[in-house]
């Protein structure tokens, strides 16, 4: 068991866009905004022209993995521009990465060389198992395919500058919505804000099915039928329209579909935002091919006649250059404001302010309501994504498999989520989970059994994919078991 240090249970980390309560986001918001008119460019409004020295203490840390120019460079703009100081490892190959060294360690590590790191790396959940080993806050700059919430930060905040409120809005998103981590926290905000999602994907790239379960699932999203609008948009995906009263993170029953075709009508009238990515290709074997172009030849027409044009950039030729100068285009301001959309999550995070209101940021997060499971890393179901961190070899002394067990109403059905990468495991009609005991060699199929278990110690549990698996181990079914005691004991009386 390795030892972990002493992490305080309030150090706050934002490894994904759900580490943050709406009204955190708003305070961000607020605060960025509140930046951009205290210290001002007098040239450019979406600037920052000044410093201050709020931050002339702290040291931030940005340990990256992965290429940047926007996130990381903004990241140290924005702490010397609250008058702190940066330290920066930006190349594996000059960092003890290269020397195998593990991310935990090295995060264990800089957490005493700094007061707030920033970390990017290849690997899906990388962030959430550097913030397990960090005594200081961890903020994600993007990990793997997963996701990358400051990114999210300034796309709202771009749009929220435009439009007082997201409820409603109709944000079409194009591309590699399977491999942009930016289109998987934005999608998660934008359902709790309340906006309708629209969704054109390249073909083959469509948001992963564990990202769609999410917004159907937890946020009551309902996806609109296809016949409805297929004829007069073929290039859309999926439509997915909003419950009435957004919720954040709680099931709502589906709407009426007869409401749904309507909304879906005049929904095809009106494109507030088209969100452009590039393809990933740094995640993928495989070449694009009719990848979606997005040019002013696309978004003619009244449907895209007030549309803001948004991409976190860099682009590679699927947002033509000729757009630039049209006043629907966004995206340079949208990196601007990395800058006072940053600097304002590092004040939080670091308490910078003595703003009562601004003080409730640093509560920390609601806990998620699912049982939190975890195994060691070679026994029982392990993390389907390839791209896991817990793969990683580096790792695997680190890592546990954990999971968050999600649904368990009779007629037993559940999911697994694991905690760091949050791809889900789902059950199939045909193999269940199977919780076992292994100090006792039995197991069961019954999830009850396993949450009654986990109010004592949980221990000697493992969670196997499949009974055949469970059985290869030489466990027995505690129904089974039960039932031939029961009848041993009635014929020996
Ligand atoms: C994005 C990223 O790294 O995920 N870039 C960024 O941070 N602005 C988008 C991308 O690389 O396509």
């Amino acid at each position: 068991m390795p030892h972990r240090p002493n992490v305080t249970p309030t150090t706050r980390h934002v490894v994904s866009i759900n580490d943050l309560k709406n009204k955190e986001i708003d305070n961000i918001f607020e605060l960025a905004a509140s930046y951009l008119k205290e210290l001002p460019d007098p040239t450019f409004s979406y600037r920052i022209g000044h410093s201050t020295d709020l931050a002339s203490r702290y040291i931030l840390a940005t340990l990256f993995y992965e290429p940047s120019t926007r996130t990381r460079l903004s990241f140290e703009s924005a702490m010397l521009r609250l008058g702190g100081k940066i330290i920066t490892s930006a190349d594996p190959a000059t960092s003890s990465a290269a020397k195998g060294e593990s991310l935990a360690d090295s995060v264990r590590v800089i957490s005493n060389y700094a007061d707030i790191i920033v970390i990017r790396h290849p690997r899906d959940g990388a962030a959430r198992l550097a913030a397990e080993y960090s005594s200081i806050p961890v903020i994600n700059g993007g990990d793997g395919s997963h996701e990358h919430p400051t990114q999210t930060l300034c796309d709202l905040f771009t749009l929220k500058q435009k439009n007082k409120t997201l409820k409603n809005m109709n944000v079409a998103i194009s591309g590699d919505l399977r491999g942009s981590r930016t289109i998987h926290s934005f999608v998660y905000a934008l359902a709790r804000f309340g906006a309708d999602i629209t969704l054109m994907p390249a073909k083959g790239m469509e948001l992963p099915k564990h990202v769609d379960a999410r917004l159907r699932e937890e946020f009551g999203y309902v996806p609109a039928p296809r016949s409805t609008y297929e004829n007069d948009e073929p290039s859309i995906d999926a439509f997915y329209i909003t419950p009435e009263e957004p919720h954040q993170l709680s099931l709502i029953p589906n709407q009426n579909l007869v409401d749904v075709n309507i909304r879906i009508r005049e929904k095809l009238e009106k494109i507030d935002v088209v969100y452009v990515t590039r393809f990933q290709k740094e995640r993928w074997s495989e070449k694009e091919q009719h990848y979606p172009k997005i040019d002013a030849k696309f978004l003619k027409g009244p449907r895209y006649s007030q549309t803001s044009v948004l991409h976190p950039l860099p682009r590679v030729g699927e947002l033509d250059v000729s757009f630039d100068t049209d006043r629907r285009a966004v995206y340079f301001r949208q990196a601007a404001y990395g800058v006072p959309v940053r600097m304002a999550l590092i004040s939080l995070l670091l308490k910078l302010h003595k703003n009562k209101s601004l003080q409730r940021f640093n509560d920390g997060f609601e806990k998620s309501d699912h049982l939190v499971y975890s195994q060691p890393v070679d026994v029982g179901v392990q993390c389907v994504n390839a791209n896991c961190i817990v793969r990683e070899p580096s790792e695997r002394q680190h890592a546990k498999n954990k999971f968050y067990v999600i649904g368990s109403k009779p007629p037993h059905k559940c999911k697994l989520r694991c905690v760091y990468c949050e791809t889900d495991i789902d059950e199939t009609a045909a193999e269940h989970f199977v919780f076992a005991d292994r100090s006792k060699g039995h197991y069961t199929m019954d999830i009850r059994w396993l949450q009654e278990a986990a109010q004592e110690k949980m221990k000697d549990i493992v969670i196997f994919p499949s009974e055949s698996d469970a059985i290869a181990e030489g466990l027995h079914s505690k129904e089974d078991r039960a039932a031939s005691t029961h009848w041993r004991t009635k014929s020996a009386s």
